[in-house]
């Protein structure tokens, strides 16, 4: 890889009122200096936290939008929009939009491409089914997803969410982290040649303070993308400061 430094993300979800931003942001700022830091909280948060987060090292990112710069599209945001509010990332087919919002591999290469487009980074998640996991298909699944998922000239983050560690308190096993992360390298590789080698691969899944230092030390594991435990600032804190130094 050719930057080694971890990122932690923090995801939010449907999580967080404006109250919270201000003293968030200024505990986050503490983050440790050798890894990059991503607040991914919903819209309605992302302009007082760009204020709140003015500079400051962290970055700031959105949940989701729309493959199109506007348009008659109630409810919808588009990556420009987001662009504005100063953000920098945008997580992409996430397994709860995937699932609530029958999101297909097709619909989250349409937002890749408008994310890059508009100078978003996109952060596009994969993962398996405990069943898929179970009948010895993750792989092919995540294989699938990224074949399918990612635009030819895809620059941007994969993150492998295994759907049944998110939320639940379970993780894959280090062995199976390990196999995971590399068999998406090897795709990232064969599909977009040496651009491959630089994509940063999140795991995400039940990542709290203290599993974070074994996950992100295993190969592979370029940071993590962090769900329940980014909505406490110190959680999230500890979680950076496990992170190897490159
Ligand atoms: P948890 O960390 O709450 O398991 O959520 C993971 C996730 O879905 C991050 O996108």
């Amino acid at each position: 890889m050719t930057d080694m430094r971890q990122l932690i993300a923090g995801n939010w979800k449907m999580h967080g009122r404006l109250a919270e931003v201000a003293a968030y942001a200024e505990a986050i700022r503490k983050a440790p200096a050798h890894v990059d830091i991503l607040i991914c909280p919903p819209f309605t948060l992302l302009d007082r936290f760009a204020a709140a987060l003015s500079s400051s090292a962290v970055a700031l990112g959105a949940q989701d939008c729309h493959p199109t710069p506007q348009g008659a599209h109630t409810g919808d945001i588009s990556a420009q929009m987001l662009a504005e509010t100063g953000a920098t990332h945008v997580i992409l087919g996430h397994s709860e939009r995937r699932e609530n919002h029958g999101e297909s591999n097709a619909v989250v290469m349409a937002k890749a491409q408008a994310a890059i487009a508009a100078g978003l980074t996109p952060i596009v998640c994969v993962g398996e089914t405990e069943d898929q996991r179970n009948e010895g298909e993750a792989e092919g699944v995540v294989r699938g997803q990224l074949a399918h998922s990612l635009p030819a000239k895809f620059a941007g983050v994969v993150a492998y969410e295994p759907i049944w560690a998110i939320g639940t308190g379970r993780t894959p096993t280090e062995a199976d982290v390990t196999t995971m992360h590399a068999t998406i390298r090897t795709a990232l590789l064969a599909q977009l040649g040496e651009a491959g080698r630089g994509i940063k691969i999140l795991y995400g899944g039940s990542v709290k303070p203290s599993n974070a230092a074994t996950l992100l030390a295993l190969p592979e594991v370029g940071g993590a993308l962090v769900g329940g435990a980014s909505l406490q600032a110190e959680d999230l804190l500890a979680i950076a400061a496990s992170a190897p130094r490159s």
